[in-house]
């Protein structure tokens, strides 16, 4: 077998839609400040009793259908998830169960924004290493129950939802290349201090909010499209491809200034970038396989053209996927 493919996609995004207005009841907020300063107008919250699980066990069962194969045809499940159901099992061996599979490897990985770039990366070198033939690779976040509803300054990016991917082993080649890369020494930029072991939960760090979210927006706007700017070019030099034989951009969607601005720095058509943050707001590691889900049932991947998916996120991490599209449009 020469390559792994992409052979299917499937998403899940909760019902319950929040919109800017309702933050105007909540916090010191504007739709226009928020429209303006992050292209959001919208996200999905999952309700209570609903976790990361049970929604990437939905886009799994999405992303088979699409492939057209069962749950009993994967032979892992690799989960990029920094909003874990808990400590543990991990959320891809609850996924695991709720797809009734038995006997396959299963595991969680964190890189949270980047998660989901990461989890192809792995997913193809477990297919081409130790032979397995069908995967999946699923992100799946939770934000909402990272989210700090007090502080305007975070609360309106975040989302939930998850998405997924079936591998496959092929003739074809599909997952050409990834770039990876991280810098530790930037994790103060963006955090949940408490709930680990260096903060146990305790009274006094749920008095001090410390298990919500925390970040240091201006600062990492500016690392985001350096950083998202070098995984482009670096996939785009060791490929010897030019800007112009990508036909389409899928991003991290944190924030559409952001998305805008890597495009400006690479001299890259802004119409070359899939945007859908208006709708979702920041789901993380979701939100690149909700917008490849988006972007193939919409027709906009053509088979043999080339994507690029790239992201940044917390640890720092960041990355991008050189990707030929594959699979033909039904
Ligand atoms: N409504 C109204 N005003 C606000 C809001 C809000 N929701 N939030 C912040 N402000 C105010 C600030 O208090 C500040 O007021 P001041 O000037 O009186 O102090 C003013 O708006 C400007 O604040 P900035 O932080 O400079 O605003 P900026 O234009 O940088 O936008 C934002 C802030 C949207 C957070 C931006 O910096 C950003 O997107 N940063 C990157 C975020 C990101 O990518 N996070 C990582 C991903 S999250 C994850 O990994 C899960």
């Amino acid at each position: 077998m020469a390559g792994v493919i992409i052979s299917g996609t499937g998403s899940f995004l909760p019902d319950q839609v929040v919109n800017n207005r309702d933050f105007e009841l909540m916090v010191d907020t504007t739709d226009e400040w928020i429209t303006t300063r992050t292209g959001i107008k919208e996200r999905r919250i999952c309700p209570r009793g609903m976790a990361s699980s049970d929604m990437g066990t939905q886009a799994c069962l999405n992303a088979c259908k699409d492939a057209g194969i069962s749950p009993a045809d994967i032979d892992f499940i690799v989960c990029a998830t920094v909003t874990p159901d808990m400590f543990f099992p991990s959320t891809a061996c609850l996924i695991q169960k709720k797809l009734g599979i038995k006997n396959i490897p299963v595991f969680d990985m964190s890189a949270a924004c980047s998660g989901f770039i990461y989890a192809l990366e792995v997913a193809k070198n477990l297919m081409l290493g130790a032979g397995y033939r069908t995967g999946l690779a699923v992100a799946s976040e939770s934000m909402s129950r990272l989210t700090d509803y007090t502080d305007r300054s975070i609360c309106v990016l975040l989302g939930d939802g998850s998405g997924a991917a079936v591998l496959r082993q092929s003739m074809e080649e599909g997952l050409l290349g990834t770039y990876l890369s991280a810098d530790g020494s930037y994790d103060d930029m963006l955090n949940a201090p408490a709930g680990g072991s260096r903060n146990p939960a305790s009274f006094d760090t749920v008095e001090k909010r410390m298990h919500f979210m925390k970040m240091e927006g201006a600062a990492l706007f500016k690392v985001a499209i350096l950083s998202m700017s070098e995984a482009i070019n670096k996939l785009l030099d060791r490929f010897n491809l030019k800007k112009e034989d990508i036909s389409l951009v899928i991003p991290h969607q944190a924030n559409l200034r952001i998305i805008n601005g890597v495009a400006k720095n690479l001299n890259m058509p802004a119409e070359k970038f899939y945007i859908n943050i208006e709708k979702y707001g920041n789901m993380s590691a979701a939100c690149i396989p909700i917008a490849l889900d988006e972007s193939s049932k919409k027709g906009l991947l053509k088979k043999g053209e080339l994507v690029m998916t790239v992201a940044f996120g917390g640890g720092l991490t960041w990355g991008a996927n050189l990707i030929r599209w594959t699979k033909s449009e039904k």
